[in-house]
């Protein structure tokens, strides 16, 4: 089975982060997430995977090449210009060698799933359908592409509900979908496309066969800093499986050269020669390679960026720090603070606590 991976966006939402690195390359659970999304697609009997790219391309092809290495083959169509989701399935589409009423496997690449894409193909096969659509139950909506169904039929597709009466269904699309091969060659090729706003709308005006199948295992869209760090935690704590987590499943992942004489628990990922001093406890976060973090200080669900340092005793809550970034002793940074790459934050220059 053949596979297409779109992994153009510049990832707004996760900035500072995305500054230096594409979003699906950022580290989580220890390897950029793609190298997951490769291995469990691999995992599914998927053998030839084309990668949609735009922003930073080149960082995906010097990390997997050939994708040998990853057990499958894989190719890369570059778009010059960001052509969206549509037209880059329709452009990355030209690296596949499948006939036209073949399934093509196609997945976001910021989307974290325990999905069993065998029976998404199966439910597209049993329906003779152009696009069976991967749905999941959300509480809020809003923020994604709402589809509702009759049976296994979809009926409508509203990316990004802007009015209450719009929010007709708690399904969303959950970024994965099984094409024809055919549809996706109708696509319009070298113009902007968006597969949400435009191609399901069509085909479902056209009357053409767009099937929903409800997958109520795990799910986790990975568009902000909090949720990156959340998924990364959860596929080292197991809750979620994934064949490219280094090792077995628990409650850290510690790379080499790592030196830790901390606590690091809740699906913590310690990057390469990164450093946790004594005293200090870190839960459901995620450091990157070199980061390091001073003696008794308190990371929750946070990221600490590439090279950046923590002094003693700062408190971090979900809070972002980026790449080489200098945080002084004694701060506290609470939820969702930010830190652009290579700030200095001085000592106790910064405290936000809840009753102020
Ligand atoms: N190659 C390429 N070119 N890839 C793109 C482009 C582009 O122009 N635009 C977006 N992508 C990729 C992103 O890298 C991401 O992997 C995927 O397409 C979806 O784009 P996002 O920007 O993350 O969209 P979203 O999260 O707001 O919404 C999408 O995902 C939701 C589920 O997580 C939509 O598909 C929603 O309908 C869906 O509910
Ligand atoms: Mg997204």
């Amino acid at each position: 089975m053949e596979s297409i991976l779109l992994v153009g966006g510049k990832g707004t939402r996760l900035r500072p982060l995305t500054i230096n690195t594409p979003k699906p390359m950022l580290p989580v659970a220890g390897v950029p997430f793609t190298e997951h999304q490769i291995a469990l697609a691999r995992e599914a009997g998927i053998t030839r995977i084309a990668l949609g790219t735009s922003y930073r391309a080149e960082v995906f092809s010097d990390y997997f090449g050939d994708g040998q290495q990853f057990g499958v083959e894989l190719d890369y169509r570059v778009e010059d210009e960001p052509l969206g989701t549509g037209g880059a399935i329709r452009n990355a589409a030209d690296a596949l060698t499948c006939g036209p009423d073949d399934p093509v496997v196609v997945f976001n690449g910021d989307v974290l799933t325990g999905l069993d894409i065998g029976a998404l193909v199966g439910a597209w096969r049993e329906a003779d359908a152009d696009v069976a659509i991967y749905l999941t139950r959300v509480e809020d909506p809003r923020a994604f592409g709402l589809v509702p169904t009759v049976g296994d039929r979809v009926t409508a597709f509203l990316e990004k509900p802007q009015t209450p009466e719009e929010i007709v269904t708690d399904q969303i699309n959950a970024g994965c979908y099984i094409f024809r091969r055919s549809v996706i060659d109708q696509i319009p090729a070298d113009r902007p496309v968006s597969v949400e706003r435009e191609t399901f709308p069509g085909l479902l005006e056209a009357g053409r066969t767009v099937v929903g199948w409800v997958d109520p295992g795990y799910w986790l869209d990975l568009g902000t800093p909090l949720a990156f760090a959340r998924g990364s935690a959860d596929i080292v704590l197991g809750k979620v499986h994934s064949p490219a987590l280094p090792g077995e499943p628990g409650e850290s992942l510690i790379a080499t050269g790592a030196q830790v004489d901390g606590t690091v628990a809740g699906g913590t990922s310690v990057g390469c020669d990164a450093v946790v001093g004594a005293g200090s406890e870190v839960s459901g976060s995620v450091i990157f390679d070199g980061a390091q973090i001073g003696r008794d200080c308190v990371i929750e669900d946070s990221i600490v960026g590439a090279g950046a340092t923590i002094g003693d005793g700062c408190s971090l809550h979900s809070a972002v720090i980026a790449d080489g970034a200098r945080i002084g002793t004694g701060n506290e940074l609470l939820e969702g603070v930010r830190v652009w790459p290579d700030v200095t934050l001085q000592d106790c220059a910064v405290r936000f606590s809840s009753d102020q």
